[in-house]
Parts: structure tokens; sequence; C-alpha cells
């Protein structure tokens, strides 16, 4: 029997210079779709997928997103109060159970194998899921729990991959692809940020992961990679040259990039047209703007 994986690691040390000035004082992982955090989705979609332990890896700042888990008994109780009964849910749906989460702290902003890494003695000898809240998946059936179901029958290791236009390949971690078996591919290598023109395929890695503990030991020594930083991908990497099995799991579902802009407003816009409370008066706005810029022309 293939061991469950219930722990998931996020790695939300980062520093998000991409949303300056609002990340001197806001974790980006606070910052809200509609009126859910992007860390909320993240977990909803672990919880979904069967996770039961929720590790941070957390630097200096990043308050707020403890301040965020924690419960808030006076509010609730201000809620009940008044009969908000319907807030007071949406409220309660955000608890964290005592002991069910964890905060590591990165002390340096050494990159996400680094950050991983530091939440090494929360794994015994596991898999484990990775997270980052900044990669939103919008999907029909939860990203990671496609994923856990597919590990199920795999093993080894799994990344979520999608196919991006050649030219941003270099962005993004990128598969070479051994066998292509449709919703999946099994992995011959794996780059990280590949020069455009040594991009070994299209098929480039986001922010889920199932990985192996031995990965851990990889992450031990492992040196600095592309941009300065010990990265994840080198350390999944040398599975396969250890001739573990590593896959790339092609999720069903749309995926907004929060960690840029113009991700963050496309997800901004798309939560918002999914909402029935918000949608009508959303899709009148959008109308009326681009008529006008039409006009205008
Ligand atoms: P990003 O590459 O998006 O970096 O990290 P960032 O610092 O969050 O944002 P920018 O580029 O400065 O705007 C991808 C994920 O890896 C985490 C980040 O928190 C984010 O979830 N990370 C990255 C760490 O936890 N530690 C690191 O040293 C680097």
């Amino acid at each position: 029997m293939r061991k469950k994986v219930t722990k998931a690691i996020f790695p939300v040390a980062g520093m998000g210079t991409r949303f300056l000035p609002a990340t001197k004082s806001v974790p980006k992982e606070i910052m809200t779709l509609v009126d859910r955090p992007l860390v909320q989705y993240a977990i909803d979609e672990a919880r979904a997928a069967g996770i039961k332990e929720f590790i941070f890896v957390t630097s200096r700042g990043k308050g707020a997103l403890e301040d965020y888990f924690d419960h808030a008994p006076q509010l609730e109780q201000e809620l009940r109060k008044k009969g908000k009964d319907e807030l007071l849910d949406i409220l309660k749906s955000t608890n964290m159970d005592s002991g069910e989460i964890a905060y590591i702290r990165q002390h340096r902003a050494l990159g996400l194998g680094h950050a991983v890494w530091c939440a090494r003695r929360l794994i015994h000898n596991e898999p484990f899921a990775v997270m980052l809240p900044d990669d939103v998946i919008a999907a029909e059936k939860p990203c990671l729990q496609q994923m856990v179901e597919a590990y199920e029958e795999t093993g080894g290791n799994m990344v979520a991959a999608m196919e991006v236009p050649a030219e941003k390949a270099s962005s993004y971690g990128v598969l070479d692809v051994e066998e292509d078996m449709g919703s999946m591919v099994k992995v011959r290598g794996m780059v990280e940020k590949p020069p455009a023109d040594e991009a070994p395929s299209n098929l480039a890695v986001i922010g889920r992961y199932i990985l192996s503990p031995d990965v851990f030991r990889h992450l031990n020594k492992i040196k600095s990679g592309a941009g300065g930083e010990i990265q994840l991908t080198d350390a999944i990497a040398r599975e396969i040259t250890e001739g573990n099995g590593v896959y790339g799991y092609r999720f069903r579902g749309q995926r907004f990039d929060c960690g840029s802009k113009s991700g963050f407003l496309q997800a901004t816009v798309a939560f918002g047209l999914s909402r029935d409370d918000l949608k009508d008066d959303l899709e009148g706005y959008l109308h009326e703007i681009m008529s006008a810029r039409k006009a205008a022309e």
C-alpha cells in the first residue's frame, strides 16, 4: 500500500517584490481575490485532496498570515449576536484546528528549494505535497486532488504541468519528456528557467508538487542554481538520475499566476464573474468599458 499524502508545505517566504509597495506590509498570500486571501484558496484545495497537516515556511513580515489563521472568538460572538449566521459560517470555515498548522522560518530567501528544505524535520518518511499559493487554479475537481488520485497509481514524484507558449518557457521549470501518456508524461529531465532556445519542451511546471521524502536528501547537497537560488527543480531532477519516477500531470483547470500583476487582475475578473452575487454587475461594467474603448478607437 502506498503511503497517503497528508502533509503539505506552503513556501511563502518570498519577498513578493512584484507587488511593491503593497508587499511592504501585506504578505502577497494575504492579498484577496474578491473576498478571500490567496492562501485560503490553497488551503481549501489542499483539504479537498486529503491534506491534514499544513506547514507554512514563512519569513520576517508575514505576521498577518499567521493572524489570519487564528480563531476570532470576539468577531464570531458579535456575528452570532446579530444573527449573521451566513457570515459566521464563512468565518468558521476558515478556522484551523489546534496543531493542524505549523510555521517554520526561512531566515534568508535562498530559493524555493531551500524553503522546502526548511520544513524537512516536519516530514518523516512519507510523501508530501508542496503548494505555491500564488498559483491559483480554478477547476471543477481541485488540482491537487486530481494529482493525488493520479499519484496513487504512479507513486514516485509528480509535478503539475501546463503547456505554455514557447517564448514564455524560460520563465518556468521545463520538462524533458520521455513518454507522453496524455494526461500524464514520464519525465526524463527538468531544467529551471532555460534560455529560450534551449527549452526541452513547452511543458512548464507550476506550483503543485507531490514529492518523495528523498528530495530532502538531494536538497541537503544542492548548491544554488538558476538565478543564484537553491532550486526545487534541481532536487527533483536528481530523483530521475537515481532512477526514481518523475511524472508531469496535465491538470484540468485554469491556472492564474497571481504572483504577477496581470495574472492577479485576470483572476480577480474570472473569480468575480464566477460568483452569483457579483457576475451581473461585473459583466455589465466590463461590457460598458469595452464598448467605450471601442467607440473611442
Ligand atoms: P517567487 O518566484 O514568486 O518569488 O516565489 P517571490 O519573492 O514570492 O515574488 P517576487 O518574484 O519577488 O515578486 C515562488 C514561491 O516560492 C516562495 C515564494 O514565497 C512563492 O510562494 N519562496 C521563494 C520562498 O518561500 N522562499 C524563497 O527563498 C523564494
